[in-house]
């Protein structure tokens, strides 16, 4: 946005434990991304409270949040980590963009369908416009890319939709965002149910494997992990439990889903999940470590909080004013 790199955008909901689809569909990207591009990594604590929440827990879950993007390896100093709350102009610009947002759009998004079937008891008018305050997040930093997990997809496509009409009314406004998706890990499965996703939401806690369970928790969780009785370990359309696990094995281990296949050729699922589960702990290890050590650092968080929200801010603004502008709001006064 302000100097040569083209600019990077992506969020993540302060709600519940992250879980390791989060990790290997997003925040691995982000920082193997993170040097080649100005990068806005936000906490969107505005889009957690969809859904309600409890006020003591969600200020606890959004540090914590911001504590694991730096202890993932994102340099605070190199990338703008902040909260979303903390930058006015996400709410400002989502309600622009909302008069430029058909329903008929908005009805089509099957994470909304999804939620309101899971909290009946509360569709708000906030769960119906939450692509568009997406949207407002991804535009407001004329983002040129979006790392994302496949599900974020929709999503992605309905915010090009609104720039690109935006941008047809009032010329060239918005940066038409395009979405990264990573080749593996951008869609771990439940380990209970391999036709759904890995969700933070998932009441069964054996089918998530949480950042912050301990290694016989993981260990546990991928030997009781739902397979088939085929006994062979194949990349196959018919063995969804054992193509999970074969994803998440070459997520973190960086081999190929051939070398896995040929590595565990012969051998027993019991075998296969415990390499799984290990390979896992390898990975969340160090990250583990990273966290516990930063979160005794709150000087350093908090100045990591303050400077980063400035830097957003003034990022913001500049397209806020823009698009005001446009649209013919009248001139502030100074
Ligand atoms: P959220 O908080 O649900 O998830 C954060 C990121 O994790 C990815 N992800 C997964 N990837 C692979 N396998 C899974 N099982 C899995 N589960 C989640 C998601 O695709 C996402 O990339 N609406 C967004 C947050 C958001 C956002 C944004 C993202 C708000 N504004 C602007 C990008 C740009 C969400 O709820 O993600």
């Amino acid at each position: 946005m302000s100097g040569d790199k083209k600019v990077l955008f992506s969020g993540m909901q302060s709600t519940g434990s992250l879980t390791l689809g989060n990790y290997l569909g997003a925040l691995k990207n982000w920082v193997s991304l993170s040097e080649e591009y100005e990068c806005f990594y936000s906490v969107v604590d505005m889009h957690s409270i969809t859904v309600r929440q409890d006020p003591a827990e969600l200020r606890k879950r959004a540090r914590n949040l911001l504590t694991l993007y730096i202890a993932a390896g994102l340099d605070p100093e190199k990338n703008c980590i902040y909260y979303q709350s903390h930058v006015s102009g996400h709410a400002e610009l989502a309600w622009i963009l909302n008069c430029f947002t058909y329903m008929g759009e908005l009805n089509r998004m099957t994470q909304f369908k999804d939620k309101a079937a899971k909290h009946a008891d509360n569709i708000n008018a906030g769960l119906y416009t939450y692509p568009v305050l997406m949207a407002a997040d991804i535009l407001l930093y004329q983002a040129d890319v979006v790392p994302v997990g496949k599900d974020q997809l929709q999503h992605l496509e309905i915010t090009r939709d609104i720039a690109q009409r935006f941008n047809g009314i009032y010329g060239d406004v918005f940066t038409i965002p395009e979405p990264y998706v990573g080749k593996v890990g951008a869609k771990i499965m439940s380990l209970q149910n391999p036709e759904k996703k890995m969700s933070k939401s998932d009441e069964n806690p054996n089918a998530s494997i949480y950042l912050t369970d301990d290694p016989d928790t993981v260990i546990r969780k991928c030997r009781r992990a739902v397979t088939d009785s085929e006994g062979a370990i194949a990349y196959r359309e018919e063995q969804p439990g054992i193509r999970n696990l074969i994803d998440i094995y070459c997520a973190c281990t960086g081999k190929t889903q051939e070398e896995t296949v040929k590595e565990f050729e012969g051998r027993g699922y019991g075998e296969f999940k415990l390499a799984v589960g290990e390979a896992v702990v390898d990975v969340l290890r160090p990250l583990q470590e990273r966290f516990a050590e930063l979160s005794k650092d709150k000087a350093y968080i908090d100045g990591v909080i303050k400077n980063n929200a400035e830097k957003a801010g003034y990022c913001a603004m500049k397209t806020l004013r823009k698009v005001q502008k446009k649209i013919g709001f009248p001139e502030r006064i100074r």
